[in-house]
């Protein structure tokens, strides 16, 4: 039995748990480990006989039963549980062992544990896993960085595991260092953004349609057959039908309308900001967020500012009008978070390969879209493309229908009906596609005050004014 297993798992919450019959069930060996015995036993009883799978509470069996190099994955809480697991591990490891995080780390923490242990000789690397308790199970989209030799190691393991789209496993070698982690950050960042565009059409159909959840349902499941299709959309139609198992209606209906976050959609952006990066799609959905906390203050102030929705619409021209919309805002979105990845590859050296990148997310993460389709078909195209927007298809796709996103967001500022991440989307657009913008003024207001001198239209250098 000893240094036998292939894989070791620590941490058998759902996600480990499920990520361990996943490698099971593809022709590996798995051991886990938890120091919560209930959580070893459950998963050893659900394995019945199955030899392919073991379990521990005790860290040194664990470590004892898997093969050299060991291989070893962490799915515990992000934060200070991975140090004190890297801790525990450590005494009882050889030479070349291999630790993987497979948790939402700060890419920071990574590249700094990836450093403390290389020093005692142990491979660490990041690997974003998406995809959720079921990805974990039937195949997730695996984010791995650090070091190639490593990862060659795991390879045949994490490509048997990870989802498949077409064919092709839904995992690739992502760059050095924390390569991996800062790709899942990303993702985050794209899928708060996701969500809130996807949040704000369901209320815009609402409000200015009197849709009713069946209504809505069919809708999103209709949508979810042509260019929307994605993972999220898919949910959505389904939450917006489930009953209530407390009266006759609609359990979303009685969802108290504050959003939590667990920090990696706040990452993007901040990390955004230290890039100079803008990414006011992703911003603005993590401000929403902030915002939809503020229960008591919204519910005061809306006895102060009272607004009438004064403007409903036909059916079918607000159907088109929001799937326009809904298509307009998912190309920005990933745009802006492509964007993202390709300036923090060169500032961070990853190497990332874009291409890739969206191929990896077609199938069993959160934010996979039929859309990635046509984002990495651009990067194929083009592997020098420094923005989604000047790919042809995208610009093809884009131009008719802004009109919608004019008509939708202006409609709602006269009706006092927020639609924050669909007018920041457009707001970015219409920024990024002026050639002048007025920040000319900003220049030399800055050179008034400050004396930091500005650059002419007309003539090269650095200048500065007496105002
Ligand atoms: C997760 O990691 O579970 C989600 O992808 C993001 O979580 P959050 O919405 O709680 O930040």
């Amino acid at each position: 039995m000893n240094n036998t297993f292939d894989f070791g798992v620590v941490g058998l919450g759902v996600m480990g748990r499920n990520f361990i019959l996943n490698v099971a069930e593809k022709g590996f060996t798995a051991f886990g480990h938890d120091l919560d015995e209930a959580k070893v036993d459950s998963l050893l009883n659900e394995c019945g006989n199955n030899q392919d799978i073991g379990a521990s509470a005790n860290v040194k069996t664990f470590v004892n039963s898997l093969s050299l190099p060991r291989k070893i994955m962490l799915l515990v809480p992000a934060g200070k549980t991975v140090n004190i697991v890297i801790e525990c591990l450590l005494p009882h490891l050889d030479p070349d062992d291999i630790i993987i995080d497979g948790g939402n780390s700060f890419f920071r923490e990574t590249d700094k544990r990836e450093e403390y242990l290389k020093a005692k000789g142990i491979h660490f690397f990041g690997a974003g896993i998406s995809g959720g308790a079921k990805g974990a199970r039937l195949g997730p989209s695996l984010m791995p960085g650090g070091s190639k030799d490593a990862y060659n190691l795991v390879q045949p393991i994490f490509e048997a595991v990870a989802a498949k789209f077409q064919g092709e496993p839904c995992v690739a070698y992502l760059g050095p260092k924390s390569a991996g982690n800062y790709v899942k950050m990303v993702h985050n960042g794209i899928e708060y953004a996701l969500m809130q565009l996807i949040s704000e059409a369901y209320n815009t159909l609402k409000v200015y349609g009197d849709y009713s959840n069946p209504e809505l349902n069919d809708l999103f499941i209709k949508w979810n057959r042509g260019r929307l299709q994605s993972f999220l959309m898919e949910i959505t139609s389904r939450i917006l039908i489930k009953k209530d198992n407390q009266d006759d209606g609609y359990l979303v209906d009685r969802i108290m309308d504050k959003a939590k976050q667990k920090g990696t959609g706040k990452w993007t952006s901040q990390n955004a900001m230290d890039l100079g990066i803008p990414v006011p799609s992703i911003d603005i959905a993590v401000s929403m967020r902030e915002l939809s906390a503020m229960k008591e203050e919204r519910e005061k102030a809306s006895r102060f500012y009272k607004s009438k929705v004064v403007n409903k619409n036909d059916k079918n021209e607000l159907e088109k009008m929001v799937e326009e919309a809904l298509y307009f805002g998912f190309v920005i979105i990933y745009a802006q978070g492509f964007h993202q990845l390709a300036i923090a590859s060169e500032e961070y050296s990853y190497e990332l390969d874009l291409c890739s990148i969206a191929k990896i997310w077609r199938a069993g993460c959160i934010i996979r879209a039929g859309l990635l389709e046509d984002i990495s078909n651009a990067y194929a195209k083009n592997d020098k493309l420094s923005h989604l927007l000047f790919d042809t298809t995208f610009i093809d796709a884009i131009k008719p229908v802004v009109e919608s996103v004019r008509s939708l967001v202006s409609q709602s500022v006269k009706n006092g009906i927020p639609l924050p991440g669909l007018s920041n989307s457009l707001t970015y657009f219409d920024a990024f596609k002026s050639s002048r913008l007025p920040l000319n003024l900003i220049q030399a207001q800055r050179d008034y005050f400050g004396s930091h001198g500005y650059e002419r239209t007309d003539m090269e250098g650095i200048f500065h004014t007496e105002w």
